[in-house]
């Protein structure tokens, strides 16, 4: 049972400068809702209980969202407004929510293993609050975690097909189909000039890990960007033959990028 979801939040989101500069990237709304507040109902959707957070400095403003906010609260009691805080009410009513701090941005990789000390000795979910999804039926994490039940000694991670010029954005990777749209990786390479890519699949921001790639990223160097990538130790898994890649089916923006915030803002206001 996959029950803690970690959120690596720390990163300096130097994308969305000067925006940034005080309000954390994964805090940034999409209509109303902060990015970070979309993936948490996301895994809460996958039937996640604990919701990890990695912050950074400049973070405080994760940690007062999922919190009560009595002042606010007691001024739009009674009011029209007040069933605009019903969702976040609820998330904070019901979900324990924990955080600590990565003190030097190392990379993702880095950033999970600076997780490890929340989410223990058990599989857990990552859900990269700027890349935001959506599907019509089950959610990306629960499709992925359907996939975790029927594979219990793999990672999951998951993938959509990129533009192959884009190759250079991403993790991507190349495996053998083993079920409809589930690969068994065999190679992973970070962000590689399409001339050098394996294919043009790439990894999205929606892993599920077993608690073996702590001890993985903790022997895996600095690679690209000089940063400690998740792919890299992942690929340490995937010669094991423990990584699957998954094929999602909904749509994935990357609110990382200026691009992918408008195209979601469009996508979500016309759904209404
Ligand atoms: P990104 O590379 O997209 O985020 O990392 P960034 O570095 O914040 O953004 P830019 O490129 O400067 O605009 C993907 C995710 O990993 C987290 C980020 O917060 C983001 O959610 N991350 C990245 C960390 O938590 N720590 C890191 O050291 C690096």
């Amino acid at each position: 049972m996959i029950k803690k979801c970690l959120f690596p939040a720390a990163g300096y989101g130097t994308r969305f400068l000067p925006a940034t500069k005080a309000i954390p990237k994964e805090m940034l709304p999409v209509l109303a809702k902060p990015l970070l507040q979309y993936g948490v109902e996301e895994a809460i959707s996958a039937g996640m209980d604990t919701m990890a957070i990695v912050t950074g400095r400049g973070k405080r403003a994760i940690e007062d969202h999922f919190d009560r906010s009595y002042e606010l609260e007691h001024q739009i009691d009674g009011t029209k407004k007040e069933s605009l805080m019903d969702g976040i009410r609820g998330i904070v009513e019901d979900y324990t929510f924990s955080y600590t701090r990565q003190v030097e941005m190392k990379g993702l990789g880095h950033a999970i293993l600076t997780g490890q000390t929340l989410v223990g000795d058990e599989p857990f979910a990552v859900v990269l609050a700027d890349d935001l999804c959506d599907s019509d039926d089950k959610s990306v994490l629960m499709q992925m975690k359907e996939i975790y039940n029927k594979y219990p000694d793999c990672c999951i991670v998951a993938i959509e097909e990129i533009p192959k010029e884009d190759t250079n954005k991403y993790g991507v990777i190349s495996g053998e189909i083993i079920e409809d749209n589930l690969f068994k990786v065999n190679n992973m390479i970070e962000k590689p000039e399409p001339k050098d890519a394996p294919s043009n699949l790439a990894i999205i921001g929606r892993y599920i890990l077993i608690p073996e790639i702590f001890d993985v990223i903790k022997d895996t160097k600095a690679g690209k960007g000089g940063e400690i990538q998740i792919t890299d130790a992942l690929l340490t898994l995937a010669k094991k033959g423990k990584v699957l890649a998954y094929k999602f089916e909904g749509r994935r923006f990357d609110c990382g990028s200026v691009d992918g915030f408008v195209e979601a803002t469009n996508y979500f206001y016309n759904k209404g």
